[in-house]
This record gives C-alpha cells, sequence and structure tokens, in this order.
C-alpha cells in the first residue's frame, strides 16, 4: 500500500493513518510517502515496513550496515542522517512531556548529540546461534526471536566486535551448550573485557581459556572489570548497571551536576543509585550523600567504589526507594533519580516528594516514564519542571536519554 507518514512515535516507526486507523511504518521519515507492506494487524493499530520510498526525505541516507538492511533488530534509524535523528528524538520528547501535560517550549529541549556517532557501546548483549557444530553470535531480527548471525557491528566498540568470533569459537565446544546468550562489557582505553554467559553458570571452565587463545590482545575476566570516571575508579560485574555509551555518560553527568547545583552544605539523596559513579560525582560537592539502590550486587560493589575513591561522605540504604525513604531524616536538599526504564513506582514517587528536596534532577531512557513521572512529581504544583536536555546515549536507534530538573514552588 503507498502511505505519506507524519511524525516519528515513541520506538523509531512514523505514524500514517489509513481508514482512521493508526499504522506504525518502519523505515520511513516524516513527509516521506513509501510503499509499505503491513506486517502486523493488531485491533486498535497495524504495523508496516516501507519497502521502497516513493518521495525520499532530504535526510535520507544509505545504511553504512550491511545487517540493517537484513533486518537486523539491534538499530532502527541508520537510514536517517544523524542531525535529523536529533531533531526527531526532540519531537517525540517534547510529544511525550505535552502527554503528560506538561507544557514545556520545544526550542528550549537542550540536545547534546555525539560528535562521531558510532562504535559508542561499550556492552552489548548477543544470541548464539547454533547450526549444526558451527556457532555464530548475533542479534534478533526485529520483531522476533530469530537470531541474525553478525560479525560485526558499527554500534559496539572494537573490541566487542573484534572477540566475537573467539567467543562464537568457545561456544562450539559441547561443554558450552547450554550457554544461549553472551554478555561482554569492555572497559574503555584498555584491552579489558568482561564477558558473562546466560543463563547464568553455563559456561564450561575452560571456556574463557579458549576464547582468550583466539584474542591474545584483549584480558578477559568473569567476574568483574575496572572502568575509570572522571578520574575515579569503578568495579563493574555484568549483573550491574553501567551507563553504555561512556563519551556521553560524561555529558550526561556533567549536565547532571549543573542541573543539581550542589552546595558544600548541602544533602543529597541519590535514587537508584548503581555503583555509584554519578553518586562520587554527587559526593564531591555535597555534605553527604544518601544512596538509594536495590540490587545487593550494586549495593557491595557501590560501597566497595566510594571506599576505593575516598568517598566517605556516602551511604548505601539497600532496599527498594519505595520502602526505604521514610528512614530518612530531613532535610534532603537534591534529589537526583535514575530510575530503570519501566520509571518509578507510584509510592516511589510519593516517598520521594516527601523529602521536599528544593531540586530534583530526574535522569529517563524513556521518555514515556519520564514525562508520567515528572507530572506525578508536579501534581498539585509542588514542583515545576524547569530544564530538559536530551543527551544522545544511544545513536542509530530510537532509544531517548533525558535529565530534566525541577524546582519544589510549593
Ligand atoms: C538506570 S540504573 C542507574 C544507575 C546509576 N544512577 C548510574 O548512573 O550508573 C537504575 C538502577 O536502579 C536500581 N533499581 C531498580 N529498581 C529499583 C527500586 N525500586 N529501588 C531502588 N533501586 C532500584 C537498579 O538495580 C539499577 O542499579
Amino acid at each position: 500500500m503507498q502511505l505519506t507518514v507524519g511524525e516519528l512515535a515513541h520506538g523509531g516507526a512514523a505514524v500514517a493513518r489509513v481508514d482512521g486507523r493508526v499504522v506504525f511504518v518502519e523505515g520511513a521519515i516524516p513527509g516521506e510517502t513509501v510503499e509499505a507492506e503491513v506486517t502486523q494487524r493488531r485491533k486498535d493499530f497495524w504495523r508496516a515496513q516501507a519497502t521502497a520510498v516513493l518521495d525520499a526525505a532530504e535526510a535520507r541516507v544509505t545504511p553504512p550496515c550491511p545487517y540493517f538492511t537484513a533486518g537486523c533488530g539491534g538499530c532502527q534509524l541508520q537510514y536517517l542522517a544523524y542531525p535529523e535523528q536529533l531533531v526527531q528524538k526532540r519531537q517525540v520528547l517534547h510529544r511525550q512531556l505535552l502527554r503528560g501535560h506538561l507544557e514545556f517550549p520545544l526550542d528550549q529541549i537542550d540536545v547534546l548529540g555525539m560528535a562521531d556517532p558510532w562504535r559508542y557501546r561499550l556492552r552489548g548483549e548477543f544470541h548464539v546461534l547454533r547450526r549444526g557444530g558451527a556457532v555464530s553470535l548475533g542479534f534478533y531480527r526485529k520483531h522476533t526471536y530469530q537470531t541474525l548471525p553478525i560479525d560485526a557491528c558499527l554500534i559496539h566498540a572494537e573490541a566487542i566486535e573484534r572477540s566475537l568470533p573467539a567467543f562464537a569459537r568457545a561456544a562450539e565446544d559441547p561443554a558450552a551448550a547450554g550457554v544461549t546468550a553472551l554478555q561482554l562489557t569492555w572497559a574503555s582505553g584498555t584491552n579489558d573485557l568482561l564477558w558473562s554467559p546466560y543463563p547464568p553458570g553455563t559456561a564450561d571452565r575452560d571456556f574463557g581459556t579458549r576464547a582468550a587463545g583466539w584474542i591474545p590482545e584483549l584480558n578477559l575476566n568473569d567476574d568483574s572489570i575496572g572502568m575509570a570516571d572522571a578520574g575515579r575508579h569503578f568495579r563493574v560485574r555484568p549483573e550491574t548497571f553501567v551507563q553504555v555509551n561512556a563519551r556521553q555518560r560524561d555529558v550526561l553527568y556533567q549536565r547532571a551536576m549543573q542541573y543539581a547545583a550542589v552546595a558544600a552544605s548541602d544533602r543529597v539523596v541519590d535514587a537508584y543509585a548503581g555503583i555509584g559513579m554519578l553518586t562520587a560525582r554527587l559526593a564531591e560537592r555535597a555534605t553527604d550523600v544518601i544512596a538509594v539502590e536495590e540490587s545487593p550486587y550494586a549495593v557491595r560493589l557501590g560501597e566497595l567504589n566510594m571506599q576505593v575513591n575516598g568517598c566517605a561522605n556516602v551511604r548505601y540504604l539497600r532496599g527498594r526507594v519505595e520502602d526505604t525513604l521514610g528512614q530518612l531524616e530531613a532535610p534532603i536538599d537534591v534529589l537526583v533519580l535514575d530510575p530503570p526504564r519501566a520509571g518509578c513506582a507510584e509510592p516511589a514517587v510519593e516517598a520521594m516528594a516527601n523529602l521536599r528536596a528544593q531540586r530534583i534532577v530526574c535522569i529517563s531512557c524513556d521518555p514515556s516514564t519520564l514525562a508520567r513521572d515528572i507530572s506525578r512529581f508536579c501534581a498539585g504544583g509542588r514542583y515545576t519542571l524547569v530544564e530538559v536536555a536530551l543527551v544522545d546515549m544511544f545513536p542509530q536507534t530510537y532509544h531517548i536519554e533525558a535529565v530534566a530538573r525541577l524546582e519544589r514552588t510549593a
């Protein structure tokens, strides 16, 4: 069918309408007319894939990665010139804020993109594909659980790409038959690579040694690796979160610090603190920082990281934000939160709002949950959204990372 598409929706597909029905068209740029094939018919919307472009937008470029056109599910926006990706992501973020009843001018959303939007991922998850005795690693094809084998990925660090054939060969041994996926994490600027099998414990004892034999230039580790951030040192484990784009991590944390504007006398709560990379930056400025984190792995590593970096004014509170904040005594001056994609549970927002911090800095990798959580903070006029920045952590994909500053108004 022939379609002229409008805005890009959260998820990377452009929206068209056919007889009043919404059609999400992948591979199309707002304003383009495309030939599209319907790939999914649901009661309330259809999905389609652009198969030919009849009237190409100026921002259309040839995707440099051959796997993109082969249907790899890793990236969604390679056909869109990078500056236009940023324009579109800003609009998606703006529309999500409006949907949350947050009137914030589009042109006041700061956009912090990358000078070189490739080779930025330092962590990746690769599925194991077994065919006969041969093993390949790859990503799921778009909207499926079928693995597309790959031996190169332009958004991952070269060290990760280089290690893929070695891990694939290591997985050919029958002793490793239970490994269905591998997570690889590179410590940027080093030769250190952390690997971890999925399901946990399925790699045999010699798995790492076999892989290391084919990539002797890399130091493989299956327990933890050290990462540098702003002159500090952090241990990272496979189970613990780390921002996957090291160059933009610094941009994000710097902007979060600017919004937090921590004064020397301030008490700060860092909610969803992880292993403490941002916490350590906050600790350098504040009187004390309370880091709230649910994962026992992250708390253990976070406490170690604070010790290693001399952050004696950080106290970790282990538990869920919604369950633990009641223990804190006022006053709290600044609240920073960086929840997972699903955002905050409603009781967590209430518990955080009850701290009555003067400033709140919200970091999020999902604009729809960000808008929902901010609008809950702003309920009844208690907080006002003052600044928003989009920090592009995930070029070539539809994912949007943003940071917002709220000020207490009641
Ligand atoms: C996006 S990460 C942020 C980590 C950290 N701010 C950073 O920049 O590295 C979210 C963290 O929240 C933790 N988490 C998830 N749900 C939680 C909850 N309800 N209460 C406390 N921590 C939670 C996860 O374990 C994870 O470490």
